[in-house]
């Protein structure tokens, strides 16, 4: 994380202490660095450097609407999977012409939506989706371009909660109906075929599933082609994983230049390539600073209580995962080992186990890695409001989100009358 690292003792993003963050806008504050999430898409776009690559950031990885913001600057569309997705790309100044719409339970309301907005394409997800998708853009005089997500089989070997393209994952059209759905979408009224796409799990740090994905989609693109369907664009998805714990994904960069060449071997180098990154453009471009309640020291275990918990941060809870947890001030002072745990009423609401750490109440931690899937994920549990954000761009720090506070969770809430 070279955006993210200590000068002397204090914890620095880019050229902001993480203390001086805090003190200013209080804890739980997530705060992201601009240069990372930079540094990130541009070893996509080096990987794809010569070749026609739309990137369509998978904003479900963190949907913030400055982050939303900057990438549609540096040129990105959006892989979107609901009409609320869609309502932030516009809002955020997205331009709908580049999204895609992903996503197994689209609503006829959503793709209405997503039709008057005119969007670049659908990634359809079962036969049944291509049927009503066909009868509501025949019926609003709209045309929608479609992609058909193809379910390859191949094992991601990642967490069985983020594997998607195994046959017993509910995402995808199996490969074996794959033709027939082709042959069907283009008898359809109001659809046209564009492209076809994969996405075979999250947090991948083999290059092998994706190698063997590609090929499988050729394979596919080759027996569709040759019954005179065209295929305009292949679209790999998104699933490159990022380092939370010394992981080894491959780089965006070699892992592409590798794939390309197979793409190039096989005669479709010169395709339009659509990809779906979210955490790996996001995750290491963010931390959540939190501060220590309490100091609970057990029998069988110490607590190092502190003021964010699962509803910030749930992937520790809901996946088991890992995060690496860092003073915001290094100390010399001797360690004791902790579980991180948060306020709420849980016992599955934990940051870390086991971590060694030197700390006092009123100390700051860092949770790294919290760019993608954290404040996306997070929820109002034990009505507690949601983080702050800030985003740093060198030695400024933009606030782009203000904490949540009780009124705006009730917002939407109304007493009995009677
Ligand atoms: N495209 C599609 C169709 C997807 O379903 C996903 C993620 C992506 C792209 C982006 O994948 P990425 O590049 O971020 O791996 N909440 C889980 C991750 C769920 C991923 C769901 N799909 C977690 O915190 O690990």
């Amino acid at each position: 994380r070279p955006h993210i690292a200590y000068q002397g003792d204090n914890l620095f993003i880019e050229a902001c202490s993480v203390g001086d963050l805090a003190r200013t806008h209080g804890t739980p504050l997530f705060a992201y660095s601009q240069a990372s999430m930079a540094d990130a898409l541009q070893a996509y776009r080096s990987g794809f450097s010569g070749r026609k690559l739309h990137v369509c950031y998978a904003m479900k990885a963190n949907s913030s609407l400055a982050l939303l913001q900057f990438f549609a600057r540096q040129g990105c569309g959006f892989d979107i999977v609901s009409g609320g997705e869609l309502a932030r790309v516009l809002a955020a100044g997205g331009d709908p012409s580049k999204v895609i719409f992903s996503g197994v339970g689209k609503t006829r309301p959503e793709m209405l939506q997503a039709l008057e907005a005119g969007i670049l394409c659908f990634n359809v997800e079962s036969e049944a989706e291509l049927e009503v998708l066909s009868e509501v853009a025949s019926h609003s005089g709209h045309t929608a371009r479609v992609s058909i997500r193809v379910n390859p089989n191949v094992d991601p070997k990642t967490h069985p909660y983020i594997s998607t393209g195994l046959k017993g994952n509910k995402f995808g059209i199996a490969h074996e109906r794959t033709l027939a759905a082709y042959r069907r979408a283009v008898q359809l009224p109001g659809l046209h075929v564009s492209g076809i796409d994969f996405h075979i799990g999250s947090q991948i740090t083999d290059s092998r599933p994706f190698a063997d994905a590609v090929d499988r989609l050729l394979d596919l693109v080759e027996q569709i082609e040759a019954d005179g369907i065209a295929i305009e664009h292949l679209d790999f998805g998104g699933g490159l994983g990022i380092d939370y714990a010394g992981d080894t994904p491959p780089a965006a960069d070699v892992l592409w230049q590798e794939l390309l060449a197979k793409l190039d071997a096989r005669g479709f180098g010169d395709r339009q390539f659509i990809i779906e990154p979210g955490r790996s453009l996001v995750g290491n471009a963010g931390l959540c600073v939190t501060e220590v309640l309490y100091l609970k020291p057990g029998e069988e275990k110490n607590f190092c209580i502190v003021d964010a918990a699962m509803n910030d941060l749930p992937r520790p809870a809901m996946y088991q995962a890992f995060h690496a947890i860092v003073p915001v001030h290094r100390s010399a002072a001797e360690t004791s080992t902790y579980d991180v745990v948060g306020p709420v009423c849980e016992s599955g609401d934990w940051l870390g186990r086991d971590r060694e750490l030197a700390v006092q109440p009123g100390d700051r931690l860092a949770v790294l890695s919290a760019g993608a899937y954290c404040m996306s994920m997070a929820s109002n549990y034990n009505t507690r409001g949601r983080a702050a954000e800030v985003l740093v761009d060198g030695a400024e720090a933009h606030l782009i989100r203000v904490r949540e506070t009780p009124q705006d969770m009730m917002r939407a809430e109304r007493l009995l009358t009677d």
